[in-house]
């Protein structure tokens, strides 16, 4: 029997540790912004409300910069040597929390109005592609051959996460039944592009700067991949029965905007009599009301929707572990890696 001396650290703790280590560099970098797009980012990470005065609490979970430094660490690497890359991928995802907030139409994030209902929407996209601009330059600035490695990387990542993107906007106009209805494994393909290419990218970034092979770093990239499903599905739950004042977003808006979100594709795949019931509130005449959304919520459960949402994420978190497995990572991050998966997965907000 082995008597381990160190503790496992809890997955807030591991968060709170790599944003600490994360932030002075990331607020020199969004002091590098013209002043008004510095003003909107400060905004939207959380650090500041709409007057420029301090809020505390609003910040997000860092889960991308978390990754960045844990696959540094993963890779035999100081969490220091993920740093640059977990800049460059927390500015790439308030950027795209920005731009996605104005697509889907969505007025609160983090219990605040989003960047667009507080500064208007061409301000939001202008601060979006600074922040987009500012993050390809940050990683342009690391040497060779890290350096080229890293943009690669992410210009990949960026690709997949607007092709993913894409999807997920084109399945709102696509039907709910017949040859042309989303299936399970498309919703699967567009998560992985939208959510988990840049969670895959952060933690491979971060093991890329710390000099590690290219397999260590792909493999890090597939689990983020993984998880990013786990984590989109489980996203799409908390959208129609989390507590608003728990994910600070409002529930019920992807139903109204008729997102192909997963609990509904999978109720309406089920043979449950409440798929067809559902189905009639979904293609019924014009837009659903509070009380046709509520309905449609219940069918969704009683259908098994909610129950298969659940079942899905928990494979895609399983397979994201198994990535993990066979490849050589220094203990200490793996351990990290693992308490953090899961917990992405099980949260309220
Ligand atoms: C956002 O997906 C994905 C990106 C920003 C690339 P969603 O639209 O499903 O996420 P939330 O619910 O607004 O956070
Ligand atoms: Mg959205
Ligand atoms: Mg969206």
């Amino acid at each position: 029997m082995t008597l381990s001396t160190t503790r496992q650290a809890a997955a807030p703790e591991i968060l709170d540790r790599c944003r600490e280590l994360v932030r002075p560099a990331l607020v020199e970098s969004v002091r590098r912004l013209h002043p008004w797009h510095a003003e909107t980012a400060a905004f939207s990470l959380g650090w500041s409300g709409v007057d420029g005065s301090p809020v505390p609490g609003s910040q997000g979970k860092g889960v991308r910069q978390a990754l960045a430094v844990l696959g540094a660490e993963a890779a035999g690497g100081s969490g220091l040597d993920g740093v640059t890359g977990a800049v460059a991928v927390e500015l790439v995802h308030t950027f795209s929390l920005i731009h996605d907030d104005i697509m889907d139409g969505d007025e609160t994030r983090r219990r605040r109005p989003t960047v667009w209902k507080a500064y208007g929407t061409g301000p939001a996209v202008l601060a979006g592609d600074a922040l987009f601009a500012l993050a390809v330059r940050t990683l342009t600035e690391v040497p060779a051959p890290t350096g080229p490695a890293a943009v690669r990387r992410l210009s990949g990542a960026l690709g997949d996460l607007v092709h993913g993107q894409a999807q997920d906007l084109l399945f709102e106009s696509r039907p709910w039944t017949g040859p042309e209805a989303v299936l399970p494994h498309e919703y699967r393909a567009m998560a992985a592009q939208k959510t988990g290419s840049l969670l895959g990218c952060s933690a491979a970034l971060g093991a890329v700067l710390a000099g590690a092979p290219a397999a260590t770093a792909d493999a890090l990239d597939r689990a983020g991949r993984h998880l990013g499903v786990a984590f989109q599905a489980v996203d799409d739950l908390l959208g129609i029965w989390g507590d608003p004042q728990l994910t600070g977003k409002p529930v019920h808006s992807d139903l109204r905007r008729l997102k192909k979100t997963f609990p509904v594709l999978a109720a309406l795949a089920s043979d449950h009599p409440a798929a067809r019931r559902l189905e009639a509130v979904l293609t019924g005449p014009g837009p659903l009301d509070e009380a046709g959304l509520h309905r449609a919520a219940g069918l969704v459960d009683e259908a098994g929707g909610r129950r298969a949402t659940v079942t899905e994420a928990r494979d895609h978190l399983r397979t994201a572990r198994a990535c993990l497995d066979g490849v050589d990572l220094a203990e200490g991050a793996r351990g990290d890696l693992l308490t953090l998966i899961p917990f992405l997965v099980d949260r309220t907000g």
